[in-house]
């Protein structure tokens, strides 16, 4: 049904993915008050080349940044600027690479300086919801079911499920079929199997669901101009567990360290 992935294909990807995981550990490095995100948009391109890869998205659909840095009430695909971060801010920093033919795609949410409680909480239970996403992603599992599970921790802990934007398969192509949405009903949608890779996003915002796109064509914003979260993993779906090929292991040591 879908293009399932051999052994051989899954560890191009991870190597890939690991990339663009080291790449955001990189820019982790960056996350604080003054900094232009274009900034960190030049220290990502370079790392990326600089380690064989070519930047994912740059080109994509005509997309012109290595990144895609959206702080605050910007959901996902927002442009690197002049705009410079400010302490409070929290920022999505979302990165492809491309490499011997295959895309890593993975995000991450950094926090700048001190972070109000209630959006330290919808970082926290944005990532938490991408790894119930991920736990459904088991062969004989649905996509219904990873939905359902983002969908139903967002849900209880306040937060609404943006729609509109969703998950996808990844591989040769950035986007491949499946669409995986962040919501959804268990049981429901296609049966998951054994060698399917995809990339889970949850985008998780503080009030309503609700989004709006910028006239730049790309940038999306929350309408109530509430914060928005985001994490992304690329994950192989395997028969016990999944497969998680991107890593925030050395993201989250090199957050400690700033
Ligand atoms: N992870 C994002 C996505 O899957 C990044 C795409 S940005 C684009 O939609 F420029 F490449 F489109
Ligand atoms: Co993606």
């Amino acid at each position: 049904m879908f293009q399932l992935k051999t052994d051989e294909e899954v560890e191009l990807l991870r190597q890939s993915n690991l990339l663009v995981s080291a790449t955001l550990s990189t820019v982790a490095s960056l996350m604080k008050p003054g900094i232009t995100t274009l900034e960190i948009d030049r220290v990502a391109e370079e790392y990326i080349r600089d380690h064989g890869g070519v930047p994912g998205f740059k080109g994509y659909s005509g997309y012109p940044a290595t990144l895609c840095v959206s702080i605050n009430d910007q959901v996902v695909h927002g442009i690197p600027s002049k705009r410079v971060l400010k302490d409070g801010d929290i920022v999505s920093v979302d990165c492809g690479v491309l490499m011997n033919g295959f895309n890593g795609d993975s995000a991450f949410t950094f926090t700048v300086g001190e972070v109000k409680p209630e959006v330290l909480k919808l970082v926290r239970v944005t990532k938490e919801c991408l790894y119930l996403g991920i736990a459904q992603a088991v062969s004989g599992k649905r996509i219904g079911d990873i939905g359902d599970a983002i969908q139903r921790h967002a849900e209880i802990n306040g937060f609404s499920v943006v729609r509109e934007m969703v998950g996808h398969g990844v591989g040769r192509h950035l986007h491949e079929p499946p669409e995986v949405p962040n919501y959804g009903k268990p049981g429901t949608g296609e049966v998951l199997q054994n060698g399917l890779t995809i990339a889970i996003e949850p985008m998780i915002n503080l009030g309503k669901r609700h989004i709006n796109q910028d006239k730049d064509g790309w940038t999306i914003w929350t309408t109530d101009r509430r914060p928005s979260a985001h994490f992304e993993h690329s994950v192989a779906v395997r028969d016990n567990m999944a497969d998680v090929l991107s890593d925030f292991k050395i993201i989250e040591e090199a957050v400690s360290k700033v």
